[in-house]
């Protein structure tokens, strides 16, 4: 820690006020400074004086604090939510060594709360029943609906009876594989009310992915929809849901109850495919059930929810959330992070199939009795100004998104954005990917009309949370830096060795100590917890992330160290996409690889060696592209196949990654030494094939 506080004390010491006109305006007219990372961006006085953290002290006063008294910083947030019984004595324990024995971390254990009951129930207690929770808005311009908080604590409560009557019991897992209706909040919700724990499938994966994930935490009930527009396709999601559990069905895990939802927009009933006594329509059974339903009261340390994410081998891992300390981390962080008033109409456009979701569209905000805005459609249909249509219509004032986005946008041109007011903004925000500075200053330019603070939150499905982010008004902003970690976080930068590095560094991002929002353990495979994040470098979290911290102490993340690639904001690994190719019946061999892409960050680039005597075509590139869409699903279809007669290998076989990155990005003059390679030959031919 005292790294870190050292460079937040000089920090302390930056000019607040002086300069920053001249630095703005800097930055808005593109002078080149002296390099990025002088590049310093103020909050506005007007905006730091009404922020929650208003000054790069009360940063480090409240900083300090949560590292030198964790126990007594997080209990009294804790203390703000409802508890049924108070933890016990001891707020945490952990042990993240795992040459100490088993990794283990807990918060708050003891504590018998529940989540659901304090996004709802405690925010209508006290006043917020007739507030807007959720704005939800179609796919197609002018259908929307909204629910207030009384309406959605009761739509929960019929979809929580109805789960219980069916059998679904504390413990017992629900998969939900819907699109953003409210009815995917609703039904977080709804299991989190009873104990049940939630996982969601984000509705763009394949039927194999689904059923790989239903075969894994054997859930109760799925609950889906039949179908959604999304821009100005139709996705038939249940054709996709019979698929995968047929798949499950085959391989001994039979699924009773297949809740569906009609989306009438997108689908009629009629022409709906059918299993009797398993498929149930949603509108049939669920409105008859009570309005309120007794909570199911919940140890901290009781399950939330599992949520598939990608490693760099190996099936999806099912990364598991527990109750206490997730509530309490995501709360938090979404209060500081976005500066959040009640005034706020809150939008992130994040799906609810993934982490941001969970924490930034469901939980985070509903535990701070925020108005969200969840929509269901695709941000540039039916033009690329739509976001900015909703964020005028809904007096959007913290958008949420991802870089893709604003890269997409960027190149669509300005005018789709200036041609909307915008003024409701005051905040904004990324996550995903390390955002580039050109992109930043469009967000932040064009966008927020210079004016808005930029949030660059980086986290991970794994932390929960926030870990490393600006809080708006506490400090100048250098785009393309995540900034300063949040409370409780001890960020790290180890080398090779696992030695910390002070000061001044690159290498690779660890976190010290635990946080309330970590996740607890893979499911079913605690030993593989243990392997992928606690070993590389013992002592520590490892993120999987490359990082660097300049001389004033922020912190740039530059990307995964390991075989995962992020695609528009989507982390997948490389070996999946291999596993899926290969499965092509004349695919002999495949190596993925990440190369920069202008709009999704990093595109995949598949190299792919065929079953001898099978000829290159164009009608097999397609069917290879096609079965990754089938295995995983269209997000992870390769940008680019290589022909590859043969892949460099060492001679022990292991191929050399290393070399077709540098091939697929076209740096042929950085291929280093190939000598090592059994056949140094495979280059030459690789590289003749590159625009094959
Ligand atoms: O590489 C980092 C990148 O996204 C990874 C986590 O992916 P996932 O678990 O799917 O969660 C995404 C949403 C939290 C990280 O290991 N990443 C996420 N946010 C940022 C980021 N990289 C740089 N800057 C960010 N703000």
């Amino acid at each position: 820690t005292s790294d870190h506080l050292r460079h937040v004390e000089s920090m302390s010491t930056l000019p607040s006020g002086a300069g920053r006109i001249s630095r703005l305006n800097a930055v808005i007219l593109g002078d080149s400074l002296a390099s990025e990372e002088d590049d310093l961006v103020f909050p506005s006085q007007a905006f730091s004086d009404q922020a929650h953290v208003p000054s790069p002290q009360k940063y480090l006063e409240m900083y300090t604090r949560s590292i030198q008294d964790p126990a007594g910083f997080w209990s009294e947030i804790a203390s703000q939510f409802y508890w049924k019984e108070r933890w016990s004595q001891q707020v945490y324990s952990e042990n993240l060594d795992i040459r100490k024995g088993n990794v283990r971390i807990e918060w708050f254990k003891g504590g018998v709360t529940n989540i659901c009951y304090n996004c709802l129930d405690r925010n209508i207690d006290s006043g917020s029943g007739d507030r807007v929770a959720i704005y939800w808005e179609g796919n197609e311009p002018g259908s929307d609906g909204m629910l207030t908080y009384n309406q959605l604590l009761a739509r929960v409560c019929q979809l929580a009876n109805y789960l219980k009557d069916v059998g679904v019991q504390k413990g017992d897992a629900v998969v939900i594989y819907l699109p953003m209706l409210m009815e995917l909040p609703i039904a977080m919700l709804a299991c989190a009310r009873i104990g049940a724990v939630h996982s969601v499938v984000f509705a763009g994966f394949s039927a194999e992915s689904l059923a790989q994930r239903i075969m894994d935490c054997k859930p109760k009930v799925v609950i889906s929809c039949n179908a959604v527009r999304r821009g100005s396709k139709v996705i038939y999601l249940k054709e996709i849901v019979d698929a995968a559990l047929a798949e499950s069905a085959k391989n001994g895990i039979i699924i009773d109850v297949c809740l569906t939802y009609e989306n009438e927009s997108a689908m009629k009933r009629e022409t709906t495919k059918w299993q009797k006594g398993r498929d149930i329509w949603w509108q049939d059974v669920v409105p008859k059930y009570p309005t309120t339903c007794a909570v199911e009261w919940v140890d901290a340390e009781d399950a939330l929810f599992l949520l598939y994410t990608s490693g760099s081998t190996g099936k999806p891992k099912g990364v598991l959330h527990t109750t206490g300390g997730y509530m309490v981390y995501t709360a938090t962080t979404f209060k500081y992070a976005f500066d959040y008033k009640p005034s706020d109409v809150y939008w992130c456009t994040a799906d609810c199939g993934w982490i941001t979701g969970h924490s930034y569209v469901t939980y985070g905000p509903l535990l701070n009795a925020a108005t969200v805005v969840v929509y269901e459609g695709a941000p540039n249909y039916p033009n690329p100004g739509r976001c900015w249509e909703i964020v005028d219509k809904y007096k959007v004032s913290i958008f949420y998104t991802a870089p893709t986005l604003v890269r997409s946008l960027m190149r669509d041109g300005d005018e789709f954005v200036t041609r909307y007011s915008r003024k409701s903004l005051r905040v904004l925000g990324s996550v995903g990917e390390p955002i580039n500075p050109s992109a930043w200053r469009w967000f932040f330019n064009i966008v927020g009309d210079s004016r808005c603070p930029i949030s660059d939150t980086w986290w991970q499905t794994e932390t929960g949370g926030f870990m490393i982010t600006p809080l708006p008004g506490a400090w100048p902003q250098k785009p393309g830096s995540a900034t300063f970690p949040f409370f409780g976080v001890q960020p790290v930068i180890v080398d090779e060795k696992g030695a910390e590095i002070e000061g001044e560094c690159s290498g690779y991002l660890c976190v010290k100590s635990s946080w309330p929002g970590a996740f607890r353990t893979l499911y079913g495979d605690h030993e593989r917890y243990e392997t992928t994040y606690f070993s590389a470098f013992p002592g520590y979290y490892f993120s999987g992330d490359g990082c660097s911290r300049d001389k004033d102490g922020y912190y740039w993340l530059t990307g995964r160290v390991d075989d995962v690639i992020n695609v528009s904001g989507h982390r997948i690994g490389t070996a999946e996409v291999e596993s899926a190719l290969v499965s092509h019946p004349q695919c002999a061999e495949a190596a993925v690889v990440g190369v920069e892409h202008e709009v999704k960050g990093q595109g995949i680039y598949a190299f792919v060696t065929l079953v001898e005597g099978v000829p290159y075509s164009e009608e097999l590139r397609r069917s290879l592209i096609m079965t990754v869409r089938n295995q995983i699903g269209a997000f992870a279809a390769p940008d680019k196949i290589h022909w590859a007669p043969a892949l460099p290998k060492t001679r022990s076989g292991k191929i050399m990654r290393r070399i077709l990155r540098k091939i697929a990005s076209r740096q042929l003059d950085e291929l280093g030494d190939i000598s090592t390679l059994a056949e140094p030959g495979v280059v030459d031919q690789l590289i003749s094939l590159a625009d094959c």
